[in-house]
């Protein structure tokens, strides 16, 4: 006797159906509901929120009323909807901000931006989706289209001709420029055309794509699950796309001055005695080094919250000495939590509910490190209140700094990554693991930063992480996961961490000389040349690697690496200063060419090279064996870092590059604030600065300036007011240069009696200063104040650093003839 089941549908052959799309048909009624223009079609709606007269949000809607909560990436404090007024005839809508028209076709529902020359901004064409829950839209691409943004992604700059997925995903290879879906859900889309710029905001947590390939003159973004929840972010500008987009999303919080400094790790420092020799190896060898990273060999049997009692026997004691030399710890903590009933963590986890369950109740286990293991609900704020307070195990030994990890989350299964039914329980609004993937690296960075802060009683805590969704920076930094010593993943690192800056992402890297795979001198030359100019400066490698520590190849290496190394801490002012910026404009530390000078023609996809700040051109040699290397230096002067030859910018030149050098350039007319070089950024040996002013002209129309920002550099206490800007400006004269500083704010005291300021390959021959006595460069170090000629040729003068500010004036030679270096 047969079943029912003689009959399974399947029994009959893989079932066809045509997958139907619908749209919303035409405009049939709109209306307004506490400032919220909510427009019905004839199968769905869109419901539109203005956030401004820059930005909007669109939510397609299926049922009678719009679900208008957002993801965590958005800040409520921006979504409070505005009006502005509307017009209606039989066939448009428009609504008219101060700098946009948004106008809705009512027999298509075709949506229009235009600016208010009339041009046309972004056209959203169709909007559909299916009976299963995907959506997706298509909008148009011109000629010029070039498009940026996406986060983490590989590949080129310019993400014409490119496709991609985004779905948190453990790539330990390949990261080929063919990989649609790495570490980072960032779902912002820049799209260049023109002279104008816009960005397009899916907020969507589970699996979305961007094919910017497939359609020719259009592009689509879709989802599969969710809701099709999109903000349309307005220029014209690029910047004033990454500025609005980390309005929207937040802004990094500056981090604590000893994060940015340079930092070592490895897969894995397998003992304390290791440890704090190698803390020890870099003070004797004199190359700077904040922080010595603990990857997953100082648990015990990789269970977070531990430390192996035969290799790690008195963490306590080796953070305190390690901190004597100035050295920090960071573990790395994964969400996996060990499946072990004699484990208080897993104990606590299982009896409170802590873990990702199913629907029915069960645990939801995984293999990974520690074997099976659990994994923290992140998105319930009980289990992620009780992560963030476990950290005082690692805050009450000294650890101010946490490095997340496999937190796509990783599993080690096919899917690699939780089952898409396990669930998510979310403060009572329950999603299943296929919607909430994306999200949660940036709920376990964020319980960790908030447990961290709680617990660090005013110090600014540091969080790295591997995942993240949009929204990530305000939490963390991001490095760019399993890369591999290639020179081609060096030259990778470069368009990834721009298009990551261009995405929020202001605090980004790449593990520098590479992860996996064996590195090679040259390699690890190259990339700590490039790399010492990257936001986040970590070298780090694999287990089963040759080691790639700085004085790993001989000492030719070493000095080159103790110099570059040497020159991000002297550079720590003008980094700080970046990342002062980021912080209150959203603006990256690194930029694209492309981001400073959009209407270049040569730098739409240049990312070879890149701006550190808006002044300083960095071209690494990413080639092995390679001695020389064509640079694009754009509009403006530019001078070589190294001898000061002037270039008038928007052409290419062949730089020489022997491994001593990596190609540099300033632009004339700026500032470049430089410190006293320190083994450790909170090094006690005080906070003198010098204004170095690069290409001083004696003209009446040269004129430059700078605001230097600083505070104490670890605590909290800015937020309070406790910091001080201090302004610089330079002017020239038919006989010299004026320089004048003045303090915005002085709540904070540097510790430092005096100023300098340095003229670097001005155009003029400085002769002395009214009223300042010549010195030697020793009186000058020794505290006294007046002129001297540096050791390089630079015209040096030190002042008194007084709360008042001041003035001086350079005087030029007779003929202003001449070079000063
Ligand atoms: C992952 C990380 C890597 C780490 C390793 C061991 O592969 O990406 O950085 O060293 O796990 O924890």
């Amino acid at each position: 006797m047969e079943s029912s089941e003689a009959i399974r549908p399947e029994k009959m052959g893989p079932l066809v159906l045509k997958e139907t799309w619908n749209t919303p048909g035409s405009l049939v009624s709109w209306e307004r509901s506490e400032n919220v223009y909510i427009c019905r079609g004839e199968r769905g709606g869109i419901a539109f929120l203005f956030l401004g007269d820059d930005m909007f949000r669109m939510k397609v809607f299926r049922g009678s009323v719009p679900d208008l909560t957002t993801s965590p990436a958005v800040l409520a404090e921006c979504c409070i909807p505005h009006l502005f007024p509307e017009e209606e005839d039989d066939e448009r809508l428009i609504f008219t901000t101060g700098a946009i028209r948004l106008i809705i076709d009512k027999a298509t529902f075709l949506i229009r931006v235009e600016n208010h020359q009339g041009i046309t901004v972004m056209q959203q064409n169709l909007t559909s989706w299916n009976p299963r829950g995907a959506s997706h839209a298509e909008y148009d691409m011109q000629p010029d289209s070039h498009f940026y943004g996406l986060g983490e992604k590989a590949s080129f700059l310019d993400k014409r001709g490119e496709k991609y997925t985004n779905w948190n995903t453990d790539v330990f290879a390949p990261h080929l420029p063919e990989i649609e879906a790495l570490y980072e859900t960032i779902p912002l889309l820049i799209h260049m055309h023109g002279d104008l710029a816009y960005g397009l905001f899916l907020d969507n947590t589970g699996r979305s794509d961007f094919d910017m390939r497939s359609h020719g003159v259009a592009f689509t973004i879709g989802c599969d699950t969710g809701e099709y929840d999109i903000y349309f972010i307005n220029g014209p500008e690029m910047k004033d796309v990454v500025k609005r987009y980390t309005t929207l999303t937040g802004r990094i919080a500056l981090p604590p001055k000893w994060a940015i400094g340079y930092h070592q790790s490895r897969y894995s420092y397998m003992n304390q005695q290791e440890v704090l020799q190698l803390a020890r190896t870099f003070r004797e060898k004199g190359i700077p080094c904040d922080v010595i990273y603990l990857d997953i060999h100082y648990m015990d049997e990789y269970r977070v919250f531990t430390f192996d009692p035969v290799h790690f026997p008195e963490p306590e004691k080796m953070i305190a000495e390690l901190r004597e030399l100035g050295v920090r710890i960071i573990p790395i903590v994964d969400p996996g939590v060990k499946k072990d009933p004699r484990y208080e963590v897993y104990q606590q986890g299982v009896l409170n509910k802590h873990f990702c369950r199913r629907l029915e109740g069960d645990i939801f286990f995984g293999e990974v490190w520690p074997g099976t293991s659990a994994f923290p609900d992140f998105s319930d704020s009980r289990a992620a209140e009780w992560w963030g307070d476990l950290h005082k195990f690692y805050t009450d030994l000294g650890i101010q700094g946490i490095w997340n990890d496999m937190n796509e989350p990783a599993v080690f299964n096919e899917s690699k990554t939780k089952d898409l039914d396990v669930m998510h329980f979310n403060n009572g609004r329950p999603v299943t693991h296929e919607e909430y993937h994306n999200l949660y690296g940036m709920m376990m960075s964020k319980a960790t930063y908030e447990g961290l802060a709680e617990q660090l009683g005013g110090e600014r805590p540091f969080v790295l992480t591997r995942a993240g969704y949009a929204g990530i920076q305000r939490y963390a930094a991001v490095w760019t996961g399993d890369n591999r010593s290639f020179w081609e993943h060096m030259a990778m690192a470069m368009p990834m961490v721009l298009n990551m800056g261009l995405s929020g992402l202001a605090f980004a890297g790449p593990d520098i000389g590479g992860f996996a795979h064996h590195t090679s001198a040259q390699l690890l030359v190259r990339w700590t040349q490039m790399g010492v100019f990257f936001p986040y400066c970590r070298n780090h490698s694999s287990i089963g690697t040759l080691r790639q520590e700085p004085w790993s190849f001989g000492e030719e290496v070493e000095r080159i690496l103790r110099e570059f190394i040497g020159l991000r801490y002297r550079l720590l002012p003008q980094l700080y200063n970046l990342f002062r910026e980021a912080e209150t404009t959203g603006l990256p530390v690194i930029r694209p060419l492309v981001l400073e000078y959009p209407r270049d023609p040569y730098v739409a996809n240049l990312c070879d090279e890149f701006l550190f700040g808006d002044n300083m051109l960095i071209a690494p040699v990413y080639r092995p064996d390679t001695e020389h290397r064509s640079v694009y230096l754009p509009k403006g002067r530019w001078l070589d870092y190294w001898d000061g030859e002037a270039f008038e910018g928007g052409v290419h030149i062949l730089a020489a590059a022997p491994l001593h050098v990596m190609p540099m350039y300033v632009k004339a007319g700026s500032f470049i604030a430089e410190g006293p070089l320190k083994q450790h950024a909170l090094e006690e040996n005080g906070d003198a600065i010098t204004f170095q002013l690069y290409g001083a002209e004696t003209s009446e129309d040269f004129r430059a300036a700078f605001s230097l920002y600083e505070d104490d550099g670890h605590s909290f206490a800015y937020r309070k007011g406790e910091y001080s800007v201090l302004d610089v400006a330079a002017e020239g004269e038919s006989d010299g240069l004026t320089f004048r500083w003045s303090y915005q704010t002085g709540a904070f005291r540097p510790r430092r009696e005096t100023l300098r300021f340095e003229l670097r390959y001005s155009a003029f021959q400085p002769e002395g200063i009214a009223g300042m006595k010549r010195r030697t460069l020793e009186q000058l170090d020794a505290g006294q104040t007046g002129w001297c000629l540096g050791e390089s040729g630079g015209f040096l003068v030190q002042v008194e650093d007084r709360p008042e500010g001041g003035t001086l004036k350079v005087r030029a030679k007779d003929g202003n003839e001449g070079n000063s270096r």
